[in-house]
């Protein structure tokens, strides 16, 4: 349990919930205390699916521009190693994940959200990657994950100008996933993620291992890593269970026990 952020886990869904006031912006102590709480998530048995929230007024504003603003290009270089630790961390937990979005996702609070599976953002939410407006750019994944959710012209768009959009706005490109009224959205990120509880664990990680490292590799190879995954999975009890499932009792009806 850190000082800014803590992992609360409740009926197999883990929440990373940042609590900085005002703006949970991400410095080298919530960096720290995020990649914590994605390595817990990924070890207990009773985490099937983690959201990332910031409460109910704001998601996170960046990385935190006063904590950087005496940085020499050395400290630097030593701190976005952690930058680009906890975020690889995140993106990396095995298990579905979605940013809860209420208010602003800015620089680093927005590639945060861009580690998690999915991004399902409150109806007055607002995106952006405002870093050129400090003379910088996005250095916590921002150049990368933004350009493979929606394409370089946008990518270059927000990164190129720093303009905030709307959560209707991000929807459109791809940015978030889902819209909901401001005071669903926690309630909204957990429907969803209760739907991976009981999954099959095994499978759930395979398939997000294939897609977001086959997406890495030319078409060959991520043929082959999927080849090599689903084959694997033959080895688990789970397939066992879904398909012995599906002959008595017909599709959808399996109780898996994540083994
Ligand atoms: N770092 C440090 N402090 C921040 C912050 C940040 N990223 N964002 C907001 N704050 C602080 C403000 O300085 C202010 O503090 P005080 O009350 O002590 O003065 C407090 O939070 C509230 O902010 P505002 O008064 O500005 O509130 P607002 O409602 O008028 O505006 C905002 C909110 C639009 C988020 C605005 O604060 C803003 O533009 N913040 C900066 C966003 C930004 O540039 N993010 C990128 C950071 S760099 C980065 O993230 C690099 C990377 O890729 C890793």
């Amino acid at each position: 349990m850190g000082e800014f952020v803590r992992l609360e886990v409740a009926d197999g869904i883990g929440t990373i919930r940042l609590d900085r006031p005002k703006m949970n912006a991400l410095n080298l102590q919530v960096q720290t205390e995020i990649e914590e709480c994605a390595r817990e998530a990924t070890l207990r048995d009773d985490v099937a699916a983690v959201i990332v929230y910031g409460g109910e007024r704001v998601f996170a504003a960046g990385a935190d521009i006063k904590e950087m603003q005496s940085m020499s290009y050395t400290d630097m270089a030593v701190a976005v190693e952690g930058l680009h630790s906890f975020t690889t961390t995140l993106a990396r937990m095995p298990k579905p994940s979605v940013a809860a979005i209420t208010g602003y996702a800015l620089g680093g609070g927005c590639e945060l959200a861009m580690c998690c599976d999915f991004r399902l953002a409150g109806e007055s939410a607002q995106l952006g990657q405002p870093e050129i407006l400090l003379g910088i750019i996005p250095g916590a994944g921002g150049t990368q994950r933004l350009t493979r959710l929606v394409g370089p012209a946008k990518a270059k768009d927000l990164i190129f100008s720093g303009r905030f959009i709307k959560a209707d706005e991000a929807l459109a490109i791809g940015l978030v996933d889902r819209v909901v009224p401001d005071d669903q959205v926690y309630a909204a990120a957990r429907e969803w993620m209760s739907t991976f509880v009981g999954g099959p664990r095994f499978a759930l990680k395979a398939a997000k291992e294939a897609i977001d490292r086959g997406g890495e590799l030319d078409l060959d190879s991520g043929l082959a890593l999927e080849k090599s995954l689903f084959s694997a999975l033959f080895a688990t009890h789970d397939r066992f269970v879904g398909m012995e499932s599906f002959v008595v009792n017909g599709p959808g009806k399996a109780q898996f026990e994540g083994r």
